[in-house]
């Protein structure tokens, strides 16, 4: 078949705004209300059920809520968190802000997420818990992960930005009280968008409280029942807090995304097989793992890894090569601890890095890159990203 290179730019993914989420938004402006509020409320509501959770609290962005957990859970200057180094760097740089140390295990190659036969080994009297990161959606070993904690007093947070959909035997990622807190993102790169924003889902009535505390100012009530016509005009600042809350037209996006979620992830999951066939047996690249019955995979992403060894061309000569070709692609991610601030970090802190170093993390993060995937993708578009990738490849 003779190639004909794409005319116009194909993004590595798109937000899914339907009609739904836009007429919802127009009647949230309309109403005059447009901050945190009933759709707020009613959203958090939506959350709870789909995740199978007791609480959800809803803020502006994952990065945020990952910060309030670190603080409701007494995070002190010098205690230790074990994460992986391939993660979006908030994961690790929550932690920091906190004065806490982000102690880093390497990941297994197959999943890109953290092996828990490494996270042992980095255990420490100073060590308060874990951060598995659900990577490009496909869950993190969680088992072993939840006996590793077990075992030495720890807690354990999940970071599943990217795993809205996701199951973990079975259960919906984030709803086994095992992990105390779980956090997830509404980005526009996710499987669903509020266009920004982030969630805490939890069992524990404890910590409620204080999160939304946490994340209003430190005032001890909600800011929209103070307007209502049966609210107290007055409020309690408890502790200095952040503005973090979230918004009705950020609502107005999520009551429709999630939903339509599940029929995004079905979408998703059947492109991220096709490129599997599509791309089965070219030599050079290693393909991702599409999960089990354990590990349900919300194929967040496509993460193909080139091998330049193999291919005679590394990583970002590949990515600008199908740029060449109209077709955008992401990486996800930079290991964590090669970045600059990090790499000063841990040359102060070498007891926070494995002894023989992230050698898998560097591996993938040297050779990894996303392709596009979002549920409107066609699958003429798909056959063009492989066909591109086909040309790249023969043309080296
Ligand atoms: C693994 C991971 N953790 C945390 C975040 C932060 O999410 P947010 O942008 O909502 O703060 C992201 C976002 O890309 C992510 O991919």
């Amino acid at each position: 078949m003779t190639y004909t290179r794409r005319d116009t730019f194909l993004p590595f993914t798109r937000p899914m705004i339907g009609q739904e989420e836009i007429d919802e938004f127009i009647d949230s402006v309309n109403s005059g209300w447009i901050t945190t509020g009933p759709k707020s409320a009613k959203f958090e509501e939506e959350l709870v059920r789909y995740n199978g959770v007791k609480h959800c609290l809803a803020m502006n962005s994952a990065t945020t809520a990952q910060e309030i957990m670190l603080q409701v859970l007494g995070l002190q200057p010098g205690d230790e968190v074990i994460t992986t180094p391939m993660t979006w760097v908030s994961t690790l740089s929550t932690v920091a802000l906190q004065g806490g140390v982000p102690v880093l295990a390497d990941i297994d190659p197959k999943t890109l997420n953290i092996d828990p036969a490494r996270i042992e080994e980095m255990i420490t009297p100073r060590t308060k818990g874990i951060i598995p990161v659900h990577l490009t959606g496909l869950p993190a070993p969680m088992e072993a992960i939840w006996k590793i904690a077990e075992r030495h007093g720890l807690w354990v947070i999940e970071d599943a930005a990217q795993a809205m959909g996701a199951h973990y035997n079975g259960n919906k990622i984030g709803s086994d009280p095992r992990s105390v807190m779980s956090v997830f993102s509404f980005h526009p790169n996710k499987n669903m968008t509020t266009g920004e924003g982030g969630a805490i889902v939890l069992h524990d009535d404890r910590f409620v409280d204080r999160i939304k505390r946490l994340r209003f100012h430190g005032i001890d009530k909600d800011a929209w029942k103070r307007f209502a016509k049966d609210g107290s005009p007055h409020t309690e600042v408890m502790e200095p807090g952040r503005k973090a809350n979230f918004m009705d037209i950020q609502a107005a996006l999520g009551l429709h995304q999630i939903k339509k979620l599940d029929g995004f992830n079905a979408r998703r999951g059947v492109l991220f097989h096709r490129y599997l066939e599509l791309l089965k047996g070219i030599e050079g690249l290693v393909l991702p793992w599409a999960g089990d019955a354990i590990h349900g995979h919300c194929f967040h992403l496509f993460v193909l890894r080139i091998q330049p060894e193999i291919v005679g061309m590394d990583r970002d000569a590949f990515v600008q090569a199908l740029k060449d070709e109209n077709i955008g692609t992401g990486i996800h991610y930079r290991p964590a601890h090669i970045h600059a601030f990090y790499r000063e970090y841990y040359a102060k802190h070498p007891e926070a890095l494995p002894k023989d170093g992230l050698p898998h993390s560097e591996w993938s993060g040297d050779r990894l890159m996303s392709l596009p995937l979002w549920p409107g993708l066609t699958e003429e578009d798909q056959d063009q990203v492989v066909a591109a990738i086909k040309q790249v490849l023969a043309r080296r």
